[in-house]
């Protein structure tokens, strides 16, 4: 385990240094376990479950977590990409890898389909023909998957260190505190809970169980509006929404609508009532989880206004989790998705400056390379667990899945399977 943290903070050093990231030393972010391949036990909503064999395409399926071996880590680029390349053609039709744009090109170049994390949520649930989903994201995708495929279906996320330090930010029991506290100030029939897609499992089965939806950065508007609108009793769904764990996509998309800052309170989960009054909590029509993207906090207006100065007719396009400002400075903002639909709609010769993870920058730059494609930050760090997922974790699940074991599996199960089904089932009527 020593040989295999050295080497994990090795590369991770390494991949810091090839992007130019001046970041401090180490994993910023909170679930960064250095223990990859280690099952997150307790991770609400991912109980651990014991080893169980199950019978995928009549072979006998075995269940095991255990660690990547070494050797994964010292192949060659290419002979990782024939590895990868031939366990595809054995598994055929019966395995689908979805990737997020944020992931690697080492990666992303195996995937059958790539997406925003609405789309490929999407595509989880539309292509029930696939045994096997490889998902290459982040575990709250990977959990997503998993409650919107069949129980015939297998997701797995190669390396299950691959979190999400916002979805962190907010755990269940804070979130039961918050509503408890909440009912004692105003009736919670009457408040609707939206969660961010980067949430738990549990959160998520909340929120289902709650009458509310689980919302993405590509159709969060929609949800709020589903919210106030009225039900088919013509009475209004809720009079206030309680949004969480990102309290920048809420704000921004609150602000969109035209609701105005003064109808907006922080709810700091570290304090009783969220630190707020009885009067704020009564009044205000959104009430903001303070959670955030510790990739996206690193934009300012400052690199904006210096990108504008720097480049002529220059255009920058920055994702919802920024801060308000930053959107505010922006000439236009949406999911990952968005944001590759922005830079294609833009012109030969174009200056884009982009406010987003570095891996779908440095793509959209290689794309397009009649265009000038710049990452806002120049010493933006990449989102270091969606850089968890890697060639070396990839020939691993697949080679292991052709000889019928399953490597990191993401399973969510019972109520929190069902509740959580409920809240994303919505979300895909509404949107
Ligand atoms: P998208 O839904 O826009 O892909 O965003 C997911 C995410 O985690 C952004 O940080
Ligand atoms: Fe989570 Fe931010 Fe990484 Fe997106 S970029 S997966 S919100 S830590």
């Amino acid at each position: 385990m020593v040989a295999l943290r050295s080497t994990l903070r090795e590369r991770h050093e390494k991949e810091r240094e090839r992007l130019g990231c001046s970041h401090g030393p180490g994993i910023p972010h909170t679930q960064q376990s250095l223990e990859a391949d280690i099952p997150a036990e307790g991770r609400p909503g991912c109980p651990r479950r014991p080893l169980s064999r199950r019978s995928l395409w009549g072979l006998k399926m075995i269940k095991i977590s255990a660690s990547m071996p070494a050797t994964y880590r010292e192949m060659a680029p290419d002979e990782l990409d024939q590895r990868i390349q031939h366990a595809k053609e054995i598994l055929g039709e019966r395995l689908l890898i979805l990737g997020h744009h944020y992931q690697m090109d080492e990666v992303m170049k195996f995937a059958d389909a790539a997406g925003d994390s609405f789309g490929l949520s999407r595509i989880a649930a539309e292509r029930s023909d696939a045994d096997l989903v490889v998902f290459c994201g982040v575990h709250f995708m990977a959990e997503s998957a998993d409650i919107l495929t069949g129980p015939h279906q297998r997701v797995i996320l190669p390396d299950l260190a691959a979190g999400c330090s916002m979805a962190d930010m907010a755990d269940i029991d804070q979130v039961e505190a918050a509503w408890s506290d909440l009912s004692q100030v105003v009736d919670t029939e009457r408040v609707m809970p939206i969660t961010y897609m980067n949430s738990t499992a549990a959160i998520k089965a909340f929120v289902g169980r709650h009458g509310g939806a689980v919302c993405t950065s590509s159709n969060a508007r929609a949800v709020l509006e589903w919210a106030f609108a009225n039900d088919e009793t013509g009475r209004a769904r809720s009079d206030k929404v309680l949004f969480f764990p990102d309290q920048h996509l809420g704000r921004n998309t609150a602000l969109t609508m035209g609701y105005q800052a003064s109808e907006m309170s922080l709810w700091d989960p570290a304090h009783k009532n969220g630190g707020l009054s009885e009067r704020e909590m009564k009044e205000s029509t959104f009430l903001l989880w303070k959670g955030h993207c510790s990739v996206h906090m690193r934009f300012t207006t400052e690199q904006i206004e210096e990108f504008r100065r720097t480049h002529e007719d220059a255009l920058v396009v920055v994702h919802p989790e920024c801060s308000q400002e930053v959107v505010g400075a922006a000439d236009a903002s949406g999911s990952t998705d968005f944001i590759i639909r922005y830079v294609e709609a833009t012109a030969p010769g174009s200056s884009i400056g982009i406010g987003t993870e570095v891996h779908l920058v440095k793509r959209l730059a290689d794309t397009y390379p009649d265009r000038t494609i710049v990452c806002l930050d120049s010493e933006v760090c990449p989102c270091v667990t969606m850089s968890r997922i890697d060639a070396p974790h990839l020939a691993w699940v697949l080679e292991e899945a052709v000889e019928g074991r399953i490597r990191n599996q993401i399973t969510v199960e019972g109520d929190t399977q069902a509740w959580a089904k409920i809240a994303l089932e919505r979300m895909l009527a509404i949107t």
